[in-house]
């Protein structure tokens, strides 16, 4: 009796469902892997709202160095987020009644540290360190963009792993004078392969045996 409940005709349907069911769950995945690699999810190029309108292109604009703030970023691996305080330095006097500046006060007053939204975050299995690249020649533009641009920060590069590795191969694509480290607008191209080659000797950057790409580099 059962055997004539499904024909085979219901079975080439149910083969049917079943196989589009399955193609498409593939297609889904492979959808949702398209989007978690997409910029657009990696918000690139995508200016982030932050609590108070902190604008780089102004405060640069007005000749302050990237280390005023950043203080830790030659130093150490993380490159701070500056406190409160760097702040008050200056908006304890200047426009010291702007609305725009009102959390930034509510905080000081309060002891409060702001609550940015970050723009950069790797997972957390991959090691990162600013030091080692910025005494390696890396200026901050070649991995942020111009930030002396930029009136609310966004992220210039997706942060792939792919994009660490074009570069760990090959450093001497990228490499510029130490004195340019802090230069936006510097660009490492305007130099010819043969001084960026010295540049590479220079600092003493060894890429031998693919050393810069070895998986235990990054996930230690
Ligand atoms: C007056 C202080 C100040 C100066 C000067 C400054 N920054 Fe910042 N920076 C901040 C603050 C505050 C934030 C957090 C809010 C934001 O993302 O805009 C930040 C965030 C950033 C971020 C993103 C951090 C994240 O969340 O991933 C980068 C990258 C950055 N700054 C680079 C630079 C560079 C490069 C320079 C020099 C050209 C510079 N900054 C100069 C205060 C400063
Ligand atoms: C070295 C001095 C200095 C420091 C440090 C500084 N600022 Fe400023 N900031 C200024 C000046 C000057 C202006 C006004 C510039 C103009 O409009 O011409 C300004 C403008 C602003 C404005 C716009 C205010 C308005 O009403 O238009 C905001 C918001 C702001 N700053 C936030 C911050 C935050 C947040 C920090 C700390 C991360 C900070 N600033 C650190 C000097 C400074
Ligand atoms: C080789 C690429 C590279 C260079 C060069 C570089 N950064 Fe970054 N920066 C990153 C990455 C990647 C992150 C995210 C790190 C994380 O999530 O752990 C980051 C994060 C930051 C942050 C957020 C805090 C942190 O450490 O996570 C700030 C601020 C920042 N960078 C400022 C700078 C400044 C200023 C310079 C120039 C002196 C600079 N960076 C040079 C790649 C770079
Ligand atoms: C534009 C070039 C460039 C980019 C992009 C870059 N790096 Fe590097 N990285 C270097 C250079 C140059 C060195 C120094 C190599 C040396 O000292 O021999 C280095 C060194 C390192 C080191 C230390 C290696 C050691 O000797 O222990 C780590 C870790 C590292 N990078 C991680 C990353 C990660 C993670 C990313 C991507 C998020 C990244 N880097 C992106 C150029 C780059
Ligand atoms: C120069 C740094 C660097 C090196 C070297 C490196 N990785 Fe990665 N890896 C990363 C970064 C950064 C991410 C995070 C990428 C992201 O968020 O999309 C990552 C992510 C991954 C992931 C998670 C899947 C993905 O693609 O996001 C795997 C798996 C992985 N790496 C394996 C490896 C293996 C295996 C090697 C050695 C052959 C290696 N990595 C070498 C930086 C590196």
């Amino acid at each position: 009796m059962s055997s004539q409940l499904f024909t085979s005709k219901h079975n080439t349907l149910a083969r049917l469902t079943l196989l589009l069911f399955v193609a498409g769950a593939a297609g889904f995945l492979g959808f949702m892997d398209m989007l978690h690699r997409s910029p657009y999810v990696r918000y690139t190029k995508v200016r982030r709202e932050q609590p108070i309108p902190f604008s780089h292109k102004h405060h640069t604009s007005l000749g302050i160095d990237c280390r005023y703030c950043h203080t830790s970023v030659e130093t150490s691996s993380f490159a701070n987020i500056p406190p409160t305080q760097t702040c008050m330095n200056c908006h304890n006097v200047m426009w010291n009644d702007s609305p725009m500046l009102e959390k930034v006060r509510e905080s000081y007053a309060n002891d409060e540290s702001i609550e940015w939204t970050r723009v950069h975050d790797l997972p957390d299995f991959v090691y990162f360190n600013h030091s080692i690249h910025v005494a390696n020649g890396i200026g901050c533009s070649t991995c942020h963009g111009r930030v002396d641009q930029m009136p609310l920060m966004w992220r210039e590069k997706p942060l792939f792993m792919k994009w660490c590795l074009e570069c760990h191969r090959d450093p001497s694509q990228f490499v510029r004078p130490d004195d340019k480290i802090f230069d936006m607008a510097f660009d490492p191209k305007s130099q010819s392969q043969e001084e960026r080659d010295a540049l590479v000797e220079s600092y003493g950057i060894d890429t031998s045996n693919q050393r810069l790409t070895n998986c235990s580099i990054c996930h230690r």
